[in-house]
């Protein structure tokens, strides 16, 4: 009896040993994380907060592995290798969906938003729901909308007052046909480059000019060699956090409960951090001596706006009318 009783006990032991083993010692779930811009950008401080809290709450089953600075690859390369699940995130501009998604280029619109509570608005509404629904065609799950900011022109010719002054100049794009007709619409060349060669291509004359959010504009320095800046925010540059789905997939319930909250809270952090950062970006780079920046007038605005609103009918097609008309729509009163 006594012997048994002891053999029951060593082999109970050794079963908890084994299951405790097993637990502590399984090999975490690495999730790859890729983007293109700074550390100290919107997207890249929210990147890392996913991270911590992917970390904490998941008491390190799943790790979130962020590559910063297209360290592994720019936009294009990090959606195919999002497909074919050789990195499990990433946050591209919306902007660069348009080979995939061509509806994405909604965002691309010049002044579709008055301003950011109509921006929230729509992506928190019907419309960013269908837009978030559509990457399924695609192998893709999209998460959420991270901001950057509204955009500013800055070139290295001479200052931007009026739609007038961008006649001739040649201005690098992130690859939306949009984008595009807008630089069209302005008597300029638009050129698409990858984010990570937009310095050297000002610097080297290949373009003149580009548009870019503050923060990008400050963290990558483009107005060491493109110092003319105009404040049209003509435009908005946003993200979309997307998974693909056989990541996802393979995923147990819980762990993607705990995920989506992560992705959650840090969505709501990074949407405080961009505000905060455009500020204080913007005013570093207005600190800069050889900066000359141009603020418009309410009416030089509204010059603005005439212009490049009339692109949006080419549009109507790709990217809907009524997903245009529905953005417009959900404008009202904010
Ligand atoms: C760009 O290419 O200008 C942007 O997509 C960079 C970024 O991710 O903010």
């Amino acid at each position: 009896m006594g012997i048994r009783k002891g053999i029951l006990s060593v082999a109970v032991a050794l079963f908890v040993v084994a299951v405790f083993s097993a637990v502590s010692f399984a090999k975490p779930i690495i999730m790859k994380f890729s983007h293109v811009v700074a550390v100290n950008t919107p997207k890249g401080e929210a990147a890392n907060y996913l991270a911590k809290l992917v970390k904490e709450r998941t008491h390190g089953r799943v790790i979130v592995k962020v590559y910063p600075n297209a360290m592994l690859y720019d936009d294009r390369a990090a959606i195919e290798a999002l497909q074919m699940n050789a990195i499990q995130l990433a946050c591209p501009a919306s902007a660069k969906f348009t080979g995939w998604l061509p509806e994405l280029q909604l965002f691309d619109l010049p002044y579709l938003f008055k301003n950011t509570k109509h921006l929230h608005k729509v992506m928190d509404g019907p419309v960013g729901k269908k837009i978030l629904s559509l990457f399924k065609r695609k192998g893709m799950v999209g998460l959420a909308f991270w901001d950057n900011g509204f955009k500013v022109l800055s070139n290295n010719k001479h200052p931007i007052v009026l739609p007038k002054d961008c006649k001739g100049l040649k201005f690098r794009i992130m690859s939306s046909k949009v984008l595009e007709a807008q630089f069209k619409a302005l008597g300029a060349s638009p050129q698409v480059l990858p984010f990570s060669e937009v310095y050297s291509a000002l610097e080297q004359g290949v373009v003149d000019g580009c548009e870019n959010p503050w923060s990008n504009l400050y963290t990558k320095k483009f107005y060491e060699v493109a110092p003319y800046t105009t404040e049209t925010y003509h435009g908005y540059l946003g993200y979309v956090l997307v998974t693909n789905q056989i990541f996802w997939n393979s995923l147990p319930k819980d762990l993607k409960k705990i995920i989506l909250g992560c992705v959650k809270d840090a969505t709501a952090y990074e949407r405080e951090e961009a505000a905060k950062l455009t500020k204080k970006q913007r005013a570093l780079v207005l600190k800069d001596p050889k900066v000359k920046d141009v603020v418009l007038t309410p009416a030089q605005r509204k010059i603005w706006e005439k212009k490049l609103r009339t692109i949006y009918p080419q549009f109507y097609k790709t990217i809907g009318k009524d997903l245009i008309e529905e953005a417009i729509r959900e404008g009202q009163g904010t």
